[in-house]
């Protein structure tokens, strides 16, 4: 029986559940699912993982994506903690997120370009609202605190506008484009109204950036992207886990003996 606990979107976690072999697919949110039709072996919940997680079966892998911004560093710790402790051992977590700086390589647009300040400002009022938007730095470093091992990272170049040549990174940079011109603004208005560094911006401070922001991606001749990392790990086997309690054991046992006082 394969068990996955999914934090991503509805399509996704609808195809996962056709993929053969897997028993149960089990996507969580705050917020209901816009889908009412599911396969038998797809579970939608309304859920907070944040509180105690009370599902009875371990899970082979909990995915998560686009979490950025969701939670407190405790609140992260903790999470990861509960992924732990519910993934069999031999299982895996793995987490997608994008990185919300936006970056620029070849000079193709100056530094006070709108976009490049959208990225640093909304960075900035993440860190100020106590809820880091740059998850993405974290995450490996997080994974292994909890005791994840065989930890993988791969980044991907996620263009703003279909200015890449690469066909595939185009289409990325199409649809990014449209995420930008729908969903950047009501972002902003909330970092930056509510948490703006040094000082909350007005409503029409963010309305008139946002106005720059979509003017300069639509141009071809910005070459702006942003940084999506994708970060997975391992929980030990058994085995492994019990090899490395023996050697923890072993190194206590040497520093006791290091520390014991000499003999005059
Ligand atoms: C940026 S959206 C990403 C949605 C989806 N993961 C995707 O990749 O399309 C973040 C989602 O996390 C959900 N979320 C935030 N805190 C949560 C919590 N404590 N428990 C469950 N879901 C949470 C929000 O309701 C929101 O739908």
């Amino acid at each position: 029986m394969f068990q996955t606990l999914i934090k991503t979107s509805i399509f996704w976690t609808l195809e996962l559940a056709e993929v053969p072999g897997l028993s149960t697919v089990r996507g969580v949110d705050l917020y209901p699912p816009p889908e009412t039709w599911l396969p038998p072996n797809c579970i939608m919940e309304v859920d907070d993982v944040l509180q105690e997680w009370t599902w009875r079966d371990q899970f082979d892998l909990v995915h998560l994506r686009q979490m950025m911004g969701s939670f407190t560093i405790p609140e992260w710790n903790k999470f990861y903690k509960q992924c732990y402790d519910n993934i069999k051992p031999g299982g895996w977590i793995e987490q997608m997120e994008g990185n919300p700086r936006v970056r620029c390589d070849d000079g193709s647009v100056p530094d006070d370009n709108s976009c490049l300040l959208f990225g640093l400002q909304c960075c900035d009022a993440a860190d100020n609202w106590g809820r880091p938007v740059t998850w993405a730095d974290n995450m490996k470093d997080e994974m292994e605190k909890a005791g994840f091992v065989d930890i993988h990272v791969k980044e991907y170049q996620w263009p703003i506008g279909a200015w890449a040549k690469d066909p595939i990174l185009k289409e990325a940079g199409r649809l990014h484009y449209h995420q930008w011109t729908s969903g950047m603004e009501g972002w902003a208005m909330f970092f930056l109204t509510k948490y703006g560094v040094p000082e909350p911006w007005t409503v029409e401070e963010v309305q008139v950036l946002m106005a720059k922001v979509r003017k300069e991606i639509q141009n071809p001749r910005n070459h702006i992207y942003q940084v999506a990392r994708r970060v997975w790990g391992r929980k030990p086997t058994a085995e492994e886990e019990e090899a490395r309690k023996k050697t923890k054991g072993t190194e206590a046992k040497d520093k006791e003996i290091k520390a014991e006082p000499k003999d005059n």
